[in-house]
C-alpha cells in the first residue's frame, strides 16, 4: 500500500515542485513504484517530469481533472513516463476542481476535503509511494492533498517570508489533524521541514537556518538543498541520464541525500 507524501508550503517559488519531482525520480530509480500527482493547475510538475524524461506529452493528453470529471476515477489519466514512475498530469482545467468537488459532495458539508483521498483509494495498492505537488494557496487543493496524505514535507526557502509561511503551513496541518481525528483518520506525519535554495556562505541564509533550527528542532532536515544553476536547465532541456557531467552528478547527489533522509524519517 502506497505511502502518500505531499510537498507543500503556502509560498510559491520555494522549491515544492522541483523537490517533489526529484524525489519521485529518485524513488523510482531506487525501485519504488512511484506515482507523481501534479495537483497544481500550473502543471509545472507535468512539464518538468516530461522534459526530464524526454517524454513526449501529446497536446491532447488526458488530464487528471478530465478523468475525474468524466469517469469519477483517476485511472484513465495515469501515464507511465519511466521505469517505476507514473504521472497523473495536470492542466489549466484543474481550476475547475473546487466546483467539481462541490458537485460531488452536494450538501454533505465537511466531506469536500476528502475527495482526492477517496479517488486515490483505487490506485493506492498499485504503488509504493505517491508524491503530490500542490499550489501555494490555502484552499481545496491543499486540504485535499493533505487529507489524502500520510506524510508531508514542508519545503522552506531560506528566506524570512518562507520561514513565516512554513510556520503557517504547520499550523494548518495541526488544524487538519483535528479534522482527521474527528473522522477517525491517522494523524498526518510531518516528515520534516526541508531547507531549500540555500546559498553557500550566505550569513543571511545561515541566520534563517539557525532560526528554523530553534523553532522546528528535530523536524528540520539535516540535509539541505543548495542553490544550483544546473537545476534551472532541467526545466528547459531535461537531463541526459547517460551523459551526466560533474554538475549533474552533484545535483543528483544532493537530492539523493535528501531522499535517503526522507526514507529514514518515514521508516521506509
Ligand atoms: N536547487 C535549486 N537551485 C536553483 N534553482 C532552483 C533549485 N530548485 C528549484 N529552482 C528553481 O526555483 C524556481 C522555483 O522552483 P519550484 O520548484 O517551481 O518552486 P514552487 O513549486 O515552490 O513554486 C524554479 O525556477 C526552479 O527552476
Ligand atoms: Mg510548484
Amino acid at each position: 500500500m502506497a505511502t502518500v507524501i505531499t510537498f507543500g508550503n503556502f509560498k510559491g517559488g520555494v522549491g515544492k515542485t522541483t523537490s517533489a519531482c526529484m524525489t519521485s525520480i529518485l524513488l523510482a530509480e531506487k525501485g519504488y513504484k512511484t506515482l507523481h500527482v501534479d495537483f497544481d493547475p500550473q502543471a509545472d510538475s507535468t512539464e518538468f517530469l516530461a522534459n526530464v524524461h524526454d517524454y513526449e506529452l501529446k497536446e491532447d493528453y488526458i488530464s487528471l481533472f478530465e478523468s475525474l470529471k468524466e469517469d469519477r476515477s483517476l485511472k484513465r489519466a495515469i501515464i507511465s513516463i519511466a521505469d517505476n514512475l507514473s504521472l497523473l498530469p495536470s492542466g489549466a482545467d484543474l481550476v475547475g476542481y473546487e466546483r467539481l468537488v462541490h458537485e460531488i459532495v452536494g450538501d454533505r458539508e465537511g466531506t469536500e476535503h476528502f475527495v482526492l483521498d477517496a479517488f486515490l483509494t483505487e490506485v493506492r495498492a498499485d504503488y509504493d509511494v505517491i508524491v503530490i505537488d500542490v499550489p501555494p494557496t490555502l484552499n481545496v487543493y491543499n486540504s485535499n492533498a493533505l487529507l489524502a496524505s500520510d506524510a508531508v514535507v514542508v519545503v522552506m526557502k531560506t528566506q524570512r517570508k518562507s520561514l513565516n509561511a512554513t510556520r503557517k503551513y504547520l499550523n494548518f496541518i495541526e488544524e487538519l489533524n483535528e479534522v482527521r481525528k474527528h473522522y477517525d483518520y491517522n494523524i498526518l506525519k510531518v516528515a520534516g521541514v526541508l531547507p531549500y535554495l540555500q546559498k553557500k556562505s550566505s550569513p543571511l541564509d545561515d541566520e534563517i537556518i539557525k532560526a528554523a533550527n530553534e523553532e522546528f528542532s528535530e523536524l528540520l532536515f539535516e540535509k539541505h538543498i543548495l542553490e544550483r544553476e544546473r537545476i534551472k536547465r532541467y526545466d528547459e532541456e531535461g537531463i541526459s541520464f547517460k551523459q551526466m557531467d560533474v554538475h549533474d552528478k552533484n545535483v543528483f547527489k544532493m537530492y539523493r541525500d535528501v531522499t535517503e533522509e526522507l526514507l529514514q524519517r518515514l521508516n521506509k
